[in-house]
C-alpha cells in the first residue's frame, strides 16, 4: 500500500499529516509513504524531518499516480481530481454540507472520499473528530487574537499607577470552540460570560467558571444529534435584546454559534455593534457561514463605528505545527478503520466509515449528505 500526503494551496499553513504518524503508518501495511515536495514546510515539519521516518519525497504527480490512499485538508482543486481514478481514496476535511459542489465534482472524479467533519459526534469516533479538535485550536486562538488588537488588558491590575478593571468577554456559541474559549479568556483573567440555545451548554459554561447567559424557551431538540436547531422568531427577537444588552457592555465577543450545513445564526446587528464599546473587539469564528455578526466580512479585519471586526473561520491554520499533529492524529485514527490486515478496506457496515464517505463509485454513502444533496 502507498499513502500520499499532499499540500495544500496558497494561505493554509497546515498539512494532513505529520511525521510522528510514519511509523505507525508503517506497522499498518503502507510500505511506500510519498510527501509532495515542501508539504509540512509552512507547520515547520520540513521534507527532511519526513524523510527521517522513511518517507520519500517527490513530486505532486507522482503522489498522485502512484498513492492508494491520498490525504489533504481541504478539497483538492479540478486538476488535481482529473490526474485521480476508481480506486484511489481520499481523506480530508472537505465541509461537504456547506460545499455541495464539491462533492459533485468528487463524485465524477470515481474515487472513493472521505470527509472526517461528517463523523458522528459518538464517544468511539472522538478520536478523529477534526471539527472538535480544530475548534479547540480555533477557540483558543480567537481570544488571543482579541487580546492582540484590544486596546486595554484582559486581567485586572493593582498599580502604583491606579486600578485597572478586567476586559468583559462575552462567547456567543458554547460548543467546542467556544468552551475552549472560555477557558482561555478565564485564564488571561477576564470576567467571562457565554450564550448558547442548548440547554446542555449552561452546565458546561458553569463549569468553566463563566456566567451563562439565559433565554428561556429555546428549543432543544434531542434529536439533532446535539447540534443546534433553527429558533422561533420570538425566541430570536427576544434573544437579540438579551444579547444587544451583553455585547454593549463587553470588550470582546467571540462569536462561534453555527448550524451545521446553514447559515450561522445572526446574533449581533448592525445596532448592537453601533452600541459597542469604542475599541471593542468582535471576532467572528462563523465568518465563512454567513457570521454570527451582520457587519463581519469574511477573511478580512475591519473597524467599524470604533469596534474592530476580525472574521476569521480560519483560525487552526494560524497555530500550525500543532492543529497539523492534532489533525494527523485525527487522520491516523481514521486510516486505523480502513487499513486493516495490511489491505484496504472499506467496510460500510461501520458507522464511522458509512457517515464520513461522501463518494464511493459515484455514489454518496453518508446518509447525512444524501439528505443535504436531495434538498439543495
Ligand atoms: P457547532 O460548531 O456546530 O456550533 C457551535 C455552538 O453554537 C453550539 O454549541 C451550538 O449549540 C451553538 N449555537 C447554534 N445556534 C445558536 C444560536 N442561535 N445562539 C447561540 N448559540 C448557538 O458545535 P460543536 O462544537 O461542533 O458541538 C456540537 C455538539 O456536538 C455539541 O452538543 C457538543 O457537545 C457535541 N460534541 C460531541 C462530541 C462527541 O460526543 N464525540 C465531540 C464534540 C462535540
Amino acid at each position: 500500500m502507498t499513502l500520499g500526503i499532499l499540500k495544500e494551496s496558497d494561505g493554509e499553513h497546515r498539512v494532513a499529516l505529520t511525521p510522528d504518524a510514519l511509523p505507525g503508518l508503517m506497522k499498518l501495511g503502507f510500505q511506500n509513504i510519498l510527501v509532495e515536495r515542501g508539504a509540512g514546510v509552512s507547520a515547520f515539519f520540513d521534507d527532511a524531518s519526513y524523510e527521517k521516518q522513511g518517507a520519500q519525497i517527490t513530486d505532486l504527480d507522482t503522489v498522485l499516480k502512484q498513492s492508494n490512499l491520498l490525504v489533504k485538508i481541504h478539497p483538492p482543486t479540478q486538476s488535481v481530481l482529473d490526474q485521480l481514478s476508481a480506486g484511489q481514496i481520499l481523506i480530508g476535511q472537505f465541509n461537504p454540507l456547506g460545499q455541495p459542489d464539491v462533492v459533485e465534482a468528487l463524485l465524477q472524479s470515481g474515487i472513493s472520499a472521505f470527509s472526517l467533519d461528517l463523523a458522528p459526534r459518538s464517544t468511539r469516533a472522538q478520536a478523529l473528530d477534526v471539527l472538535s479538535s480544530m475548534a479547540t485550536v480555533g477557540g483558543y486562538k480567537a481570544v488571543l487574537t482579541a487580546a492582540s488588537h484590544l486596546p486595554t488588558f484582559f486581567p485586572m491590575f493593582m498599580t502604583a499607577a491606579g486600578t485597572i478593571k478586567p476586559a468583559k468577554v462575552l462567547i456567543l456559541g458554547a460548543g467546542v470552540a467556544g468552551l475552549q474559549a472560555i477557558s482561555t479568556a478565564r485564564r488571561l483573567g477576564a470576567v467571562v460570560e457565554a450564550f448558547d440555545v442548548r440547554a446542555a451548554a449552561k452546565e458546561e459554561v458553569l463549569s468553566l467558571g463563566a456566567k451563562f447567559v439565559e433565554v428561556a424557551g429555546a428549543i432543544d431538540d434531542k434529536a439533532a444529534g446535539g447540534y443546534a436547531v433553527e429558533q422561533t422568531d420570538e425566541f430570536k427577537q427576544r434573544q437579540a435584546e438579551l444579547i444587544h444588552n451583553h455585547a454593549a457592555a463587553a470588550d470582546v465577543v467571540i462569536c462561534t454559534a453555527q448550524i451545521p450545513g446553514r447559515k450561522a445564526p445572526l446574533l449581533l446587528r448592525k445596532e448592537t455593534v453601533a452600541a459597542m464599546k469604542s475599541g471593542a473587539v468582535i471576532v467572528d469564528m462563523a465568518a465563512s457561514s454567513g457570521g454570527n455578526c451582520e457587519v463581519t466580512e469574511n477573511g478580512k479585519t475591519i473597524l467599524h463605528k470604533g469596534v474592530t471586526i476580525i472574521g476569521d473561520s480560519n483560525l487552526a491554520a494560524s497555530i500550525p505545527k500543532d492543529a497539523s499533529v492534532m489533525f494527523g492524529k485525527n487522520v491516523f485514527n481514521f486510516i486505523k478503520l480502513i487499513a486493516v490486515k495490511g489491505a484496504l478496506n472499506l467496510n460500510f457496515s461501520d458507522d464511522i466509515v458509512r457517515a464520513t464517505c461522501i463518494a464511493h463509485n459515484g455514489e454518496i454513502m453518508s446518509e447525512r449528505m444524501k439528505q443535504v444533496m436531495q434538498t439543495a
